[in-house]
């Protein structure tokens, strides 16, 4: 057995004294610095050391808590999130040591696990041929619910006019690029002329811009023929907005709801138009359809390694920018997949 020496950096939760933003929404005081000890490998378990971490909204759900899922974490508890990793030692015959891995861990430079991650699915492998940083962009869960939204769940026709809110989000610039692979047509929403430019850049056959007036008014004229499938990160005034822009018979993909993270949702007024145009509204859970991941990740890794999907990323170096990388988020400073390089 391998003797480690030195200190496992941890990021725990924390009591903050500045909690003014209620909801789902974290705030700096959320985040503790601690180290605790290298843990020591039992029978059956490994031991996985981080180099990337990425924040995204499941770090809030577990300060927060989940409804219907899972309570918050106390407080002193080290933080979980997204992780990509090495397997540095092993007892375990399945996860040899240089394996590298993805999934839910500890954010601490080193984790546990005995083959399932804090959400209780299995660890996932990342390919040889594909970057670290992969295995939580495209081959992680934005790639996968980017495929699951489309493949699975509304299934594009070649012609098709998509619409995805969140477009220069993590998932939303993933999805940008496979709307095509449909033979139908992407347009994004994203905040802002800079934004908006770079999702152009990146696939977007349009764009609509939030922070702009008139956000309806823009859809329309993006999408002369209506929305046949909107595929929404965000929900509030952009779903809204979506609906009186729908065709009939067309399809809304509820994947995220970042606008209602804060303390305060948005209502929603329009949803009469899910009626008056028989609309078809549905959600999925990434957690839920572990028996399509691999199958998304083939496909996926298979579009990487061709270069018909390019990741946009966005990273932070170093342990002491976890907390500013994961508020950023919420406070539309990320441009794509926000990771943060701890190793
Ligand atoms: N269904 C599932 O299983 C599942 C799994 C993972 C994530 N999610 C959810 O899916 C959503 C997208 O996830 P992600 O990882 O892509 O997030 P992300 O990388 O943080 O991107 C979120 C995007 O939302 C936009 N946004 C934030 N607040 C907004 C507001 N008030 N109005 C309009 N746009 C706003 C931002 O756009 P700008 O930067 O252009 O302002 C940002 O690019 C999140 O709500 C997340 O919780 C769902």
């Amino acid at each position: 057995m391998t003797m480690r020496s030195g200190a496992n950096r941890q990021w725990r939760v924390g009591r903050p004294n500045d909690d003014t933003a209620g909801g789902m929404a974290l705030v700096r005081g959320h985040f503790e610095r601690g180290e605790g000890d290298i843990p020591e490998v039992a029978e059956g378990k490994f031991l996985v050391r981080a180099e990337y971490f990425s924040p995204d909204a499941m770090n809030h759900a577990w300060v927060r808590g989940m409804p219907g899922k899972f309570d918050p974490l106390a407080p002193g508890s080290v933080m979980r999130g997204g992780i990509a990793g090495t397997v540095e030692e092993s007892r375990h015959p399945d996860w040899p040591e240089g394996t590298r891995v993805t999934g839910f861990l500890d954010w601490a430079d080193y984790s546990l696990s005995d083959g399932t991650d804090h959400m209780g699915v299995p660890l996932q492998r990342i390919p040889d041929d594909a970057a670290m940083a992969s295995g939580l962009v495209t081959l992680g869960m934005s790639g996968v619910c980017a495929w699951l939204g489309l493949a699975h769940f509304t299934r594009p026709r070649p012609g098709d006019t998509v619409l995805i809110s969140g477009a220069s989000g993590a998932i939303g610039s993933v999805a940008g690029q496979l709307v095509p692979l449909f033979g139908a047509r992407p347009v994004g929403i994203a905040g802002g002329p800079e934004k908006c430019a770079a999702a152009l850049a990146s696939g977007f056959d349009a764009m609509v811009d939030y922070k702009a007036p008139d956000l309806a008014g823009q859809i329309a004229d993006a999408c002369p023929d209506g929305v046949d499938v909107f595929f929404d990160n965000v929900g509030g005034e952009l779903l809204d907005a979506a609906l009186v822009n729908m065709r009939h018979g067309g399809q809304v993909l509820i994947c995220g709801g970042t606008a209602h993270y804060g303390a305060r949702p948005t209502p929603i007024y329009n949803h009469i138009h899910m009626a008056m145009r028989s609309l078809t509204m549905r959600g999925f859970f990434y957690f839920d359809h572990v028996d399509l991941w691999d199958e998304g990740r083939r496909r996926l890794a298979q579009w990487l390694r061709e270069g018909r999907i390019r990741e946009w990323l966005d990273v932070s170096d170093g342990f002491d920018a976890v907390p500013d990388a994961a508020l950023a988020g919420f406070r539309g400073g990320v441009k794509g997949r926000k990771l943060v390089k701890i190793a």
